[in-house]
């Protein structure tokens, strides 16, 4: 992790940003710092995925990590949440053909332009990071990353300066987070259910038991709902799900 501050925290808004040239992972950073505070690297050397999976982090990127008061005991909300507020930020962009596939990935079409991991290092606290595929290269790094990868820059060619970016960011997350202190999912709930494609079919890995359905949201308790061929729905814990795969589409 990097010690040292390139430049003082700046107050952005209800803000305080650190910025950084290269450090492990903005999340590890994040985690010393009280709510309403951000970090954003131009490089992460060890860029955390979800399931300890590595996430490329090369410059041309958005890496930024939010530190927000937990808005429930129950951690479900959250991923939700940052998933929607990257949606809505991406939208107001100009950024069409988005989706969300379950729980957080920010996607156009069929490809990733957004991940989102959420860590809990302190109990009250937690850490929102999202990385966004701007202008860098992750293909060159990861040659896996091929084909499946979107970049903003290749979707909408105006670029847009990364500090408005940051902005429009954490105003979003803020305006979605405060209302759930009250602890009222629903307006949000429905949001994301809106924006994901539901009626996919999809395989859940629930720790090795996969289980084929039809995705279909979440519930009011941020349940994923799988359906089975008669239209049955079976709800099932996130934190059970390892892991959903879209099945590929097959058109006529
Ligand atoms: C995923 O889709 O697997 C989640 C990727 C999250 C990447 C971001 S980049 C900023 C923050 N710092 C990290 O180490 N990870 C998150």
């Amino acid at each position: 992790m990097s010690t040292v501050v390139d430049r003082p925290g700046k107050i952005v808004e209800d803000w305080t940003v650190w910025e950084y040239d290269s450090v492990t992972s903005t999340n590890l950073v994040a985690a010393e710092l009280p709510a309403w505070s951000a970090v954003r690297a131009e490089t992460q050397t060890a860029g955390r995925g979800r399931f300890q999976r590595k996430w490329v982090s090369d410059r041309g990127g958005l890496w930024l990590s939010a530190v927000v008061p937990t808005p429930s005991p129950n951690g479900r909300i959250l991923p939700l949440l940052a998933g929607v507020a990257v949606c809505d930020v991406l939208y107001g962009l100009g950024v069409r053909h988005l989706r969300l596939r379950w729980p957080n990935d920010v996607m156009v079409l069929d490809r990733k332009l957004a991940g989102v991991l959420i860590d809990q290092f302190r109990p009250g606290l937690a850490v929102i990071g999202i990385g966004l595929n701007i202008d860098n290269q992750p293909a060159c790094y990861d040659a896996t990353l091929e084909n499946h990868i979107e970049r903003l820059a290749d979707i909408r060619p105006a670029p847009i300066p990364i500090e408005n970016l940051i902005t429009v960011l954490l105003r979003r997350i803020r305006s979605l987070v405060q209302p759930l202190t009250a602890g009222d999912w629903t307006p949000l709930l429905s949001r994301v259910n809106d924006l994901w494609s539901k009626g996919r079919r999809v395989e859940l890995d629930l720790d090795g038991d996969i289980r084929g359905g039809w995705f279909a949201g979440v519930d009011d308790a941020g349940r994923l709902l799988l359906q089975d061929d008669v239209g049955a729905s079976t709800a099932y814990d996130p934190e059970k799900v390892r892991h959903l795969t879209e099945m590929p589409e097959y058109h006529e």
